[in-house]
């Protein structure tokens, strides 16, 4: 493994692993270097292109964005999310991984599912490319953000998750992110597991932590779950802005002789 990417992924039980998202150029300049791995997760379906599901993230969308993404991180990993596939096809997923790898010189690959994912871990190991397993809350299985679940709730999901996370370990996935999840299943899965887990409503026993940026700085408005914190109440500061500027440019205030060409 490079050596960038395994002083990331060796820090578990040294120091915690922090994540966020990026769909941009601008914004990945701003972020870079703050933070260990940035992800340009599928859902900007919902965060950028407002849909309601992450299901219609077509390849070349994921293209575009992680090009733009890797072009601007200098410092932190990027990792990108492989987009839904409607069926499971191990030639096809490692085909589409390669492809989005290659186009846009990203340091490896987010892809949601269980234990059916070991053969496709392990081909992309031998290829050099980083898998991270994203276990738990699995966003492209729903067709609505609406009916989202949290997982762990029945009695047989604790010990299916701790099989596959055990498998997928042991097939080379660089890391396991586990979304929306009971604590002690999370909990267990960090203790039991030597690669790092990274969480996203998934408690503080993780390794590292996730978060949708537009989240946590108070700019997508839609709706509000639990496990975010807002850090920053960026859709009031940002209407703040635009309204001061409109009321100056009525009282041509805005642009005066500081911003003209004489
Ligand atoms: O698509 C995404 O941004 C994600 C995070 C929520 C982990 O999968």
């Amino acid at each position: 493994m490079e050596k960038k990417i395994k002083s990331v992924f060796d820090k578990k039980n040294k120091r915690k692993i922090s994540c966020l998202t990026s769909y941009s150029y601008n914004f990945t300049k701003i972020i870079d270097g703050l933070v260990d791995i940035i992800l340009v997760g599928d859902s900007m379906g919902m965060v950028l292109y407002g849909m309601d599901n992450t299901r219609n993230i077509t390849d070349q969308m994921m293209i575009n964005h992680a090009k733009a993404v890797k072009k601007a991180a200098e410092k932190s990993l990027v990792f990108f999310d492989l987009p839904f596939q409607k069926k499971f096809d191990e030639k096809e997923m490692i085909t589409r991984v390669k492809n989005i790898f290659k186009k846009t010189g990203c340091d490896g690959v987010k892809i949601e599912g269980n234990a059916e994912l070991i053969n496709v871990i392990q081909k992309l190991k031998k290829l050099n490319i980083p898998v991270m397993a994203h276990l738990g809350l699995q966003p492209q299985k729903f067709t609505s953000s609406k009916n989202f679940k949290i997982y762990g709730k029945n009695k047989k999901d604790l010990d299916k998750i701790i099989d596959d996370s055990i498998k997928l370990q042991n097939s080379g996935a660089v890391a396991l992110l586990l979304e929306g999840m009971k604590t002690n299943i999370a909990k267990k899965i960090t203790e039991i597991t030597k690669i790092p887990t990274i969480g996203i409503g998934a408690s503080e026993f993780c390794d590292g932590q996730i978060l949708v940026s537009e989240d946590m700085l108070g700019m997508f408005t839609e709706y509000h779950p639990k496990f975010v914190k807002k850090y920053l109440n960026l859709s009031d500061k940002i209407k703040h802005a635009v309204k001061k500027y409109v009321t100056e440019i009525d009282r041509v205030k805005f642009p005066n002789k500081n911003f003209r060409y004489d």
